[in-house]
């Protein structure tokens, strides 16, 4: 198919405004859905389904029978991002654009993009040489409950020779990558209360308790200045990576001032210094401040003491850390350090376990060829800052999970002005249809 062609299908997919976590984007998840289920149909597919009733289905399916061909389980995820703020975009975040060799749209590259490459690459197939599965969630931006509830009451969705995740990036420009572990997320809201309605700061200042400033005192008692998190018992299962590791982490395209300069476009860099900051990103917990609310926020003044403060927060956890015992550790130490005169609760909303891959299956090094053959730079093996919080339930019937991805580092996803480059687009279809010709067992 032509490359113009494809890319009117990609845009007609980039206009959806999928938003899972927004109810008001209830409708745009469904479409996108559909969007997923007539690709499907076109790829001659079927028993196509929209699982999982409560909120956005999973779409599963399968493809044209191919008797004696090995099974591959295709992941992917049709919702994106909420794409706020708004006015830092340069074009419409749903409104596909093209700009030097790019397409900028909320979920051009998390995870719309991937998807699309993953499609498009089994209709570029002379003829099918794989037995195709499908999951296709519509969650993954809000913690995958859905799919989660999908896989406990049909474990057998997962069987297959081996699952395909493409929803990472390649380590840098011309180094595509295979990844080894995921960090989970522990994401909750932490609330205090100081008294029983929002208090004059004339009459009472001095001598009330003030939500908002006990709040932030929680907050630096959980993490300090240093970077280090003060939640007693977090780090305790946290295993370094070997000295191998880390060595093979020195020969990786990353320097630590580019990334600063460049992708963070800060001032410096903060954290845990005694650790490189590649392994502050892939193999350290963290523990981050989302968004405070409450108070007074409108515009003017007013002059008030909050009874209430809310932060949403969220932890990273990496191997061996496990999600429920970092929620009891965190509502511990925010019980722990809230003084007396305030009310603290944890309200936790979503999580995921982190995920550990070993590569030592036959199918990475068919990756690691097709990658290879079309970019002319076989997979490097790489660990991952981010989650998906389904992967160590995909992994449960012991099929092997390919994290991999056709995205750059400098996609901006989940901020404004995400884009992907279209040279990813069209070498990740090329890819991704040699992968599927060499899992078959075809020769070139
Ligand atoms: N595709 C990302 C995960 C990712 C990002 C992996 C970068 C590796 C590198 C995924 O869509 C994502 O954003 N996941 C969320 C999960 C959460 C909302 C439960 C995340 O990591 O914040
Ligand atoms: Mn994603
Ligand atoms: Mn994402």
């Amino acid at each position: 198919m032509n490359h113009d062609q494809l890319l009117r299908e990609f845009s007609d997919f980039l206009r959806i405004p999928s938003v899972s976590t927004l109810p008001a984007h209830n409708n745009d998840c469904r479409a996108a859905a559909e969007w997923v289920a007539a690709e499907l149909r076109r790829l001659r597919c079927h028993d196509i389904e929209f699982l999982g009733s409560e909120t956005h289905p999973v779409v599963w399916a399968k493809g044209p029978e191919v008797p004696g061909a090995p099974t591959l389980l295709i992941y992917g995820h049709y919702d994106v991002q909420p794409p706020d703020p708004l006015g830092e975009w340069t074009t419409p975040p749903f409104e596909p654009t093209q700009r030097d060799g790019r397409i900028y749209a909320r979920g051009a590259a998390d995870d719309k993009g991937q998807v699309f490459c993953l499609l498009k690459a089994i209709a570029a197939l002379p003829r099918p040489t794989v037995n195709f599965r499908f999951l296709i969630e519509g969650e993954e931006e809000y913690g995958s409950k859905v799919l989660f509830d999908l896989l406990k009451r049909e474990p057998q969705r997962v069987a297959a020779d081996a699952i395909v995740v493409a929803d990472m990036s390649y380590v840098a420009p011309g180094w595509p990558a295979v990844y080894t572990t995921l960090r989970g997320l522990c994401y909750a809201e932490l609330t205090v209360r100081t008294s029983k309605t929002d208090l004059h700061s004339g009459e009472y200042g001095g001598a009330a308790p003030n939500a908002h400033e006990e709040l932030c005192r929680l907050l630096t008692r959980l993490k300090g200045e240093d970077g280090r998190i003060n939640i007693p018992g977090v780090y305790g299962p946290v295993k370094r990576p070997s000295k191998a590791e880390l060595a093979a982490w020195k020969k990786l395209p990353f320097n630590e001032k580019d990334f600063l300069t460049k992708r963070v476009q800060g001032k410096g860099l903060v954290g845990l210094k005694q650790y490189s900051v590649l392994e502050r990103l892939w193999a350290l917990p963290t523990f981050e401040i989302h968004g405070i609310l409450g108070g007074f926020t409108g515009e003017g003044a007013k002059t008030v003491i909050p009874a209430e403060a809310t932060a949403k927060v969220s932890m990273r956890l990496v191997p061996n850390q496990k999600l429920k015992t970092v929620e009891r550790q965190l509502e511990a130490a925010v019980k722990r350090f809230a003084p007396k005169h305030v009310t603290a609760s944890v309200r936790f909303l979503h999580g995921a376990d982190p995920a550990q891959i070993k590569l030592d299956h036959p199918s990475f090094k068919l990756l690691d060829q097709a990658f290879k053959q079309v970019t002319g730079r076989g997979t490097v093996p790489a660990r991952a800052g981010g989650s998906i919080p389904v992967v160590p339930a995909l992994s449960s019937a012991g099929a092997p999970v390919i994290l991999t991805g056709i995205g750059l580092p400098d996609d901006r996803l989940h901020a404004p002005n995400e884009k992907l480059d279209l040279k990813q687009l069209w070498d990740g279809i090329e890819v991704f249809r040699r992968f599927y010709e060499l899992f078959g067992g075809v020769r070139s």
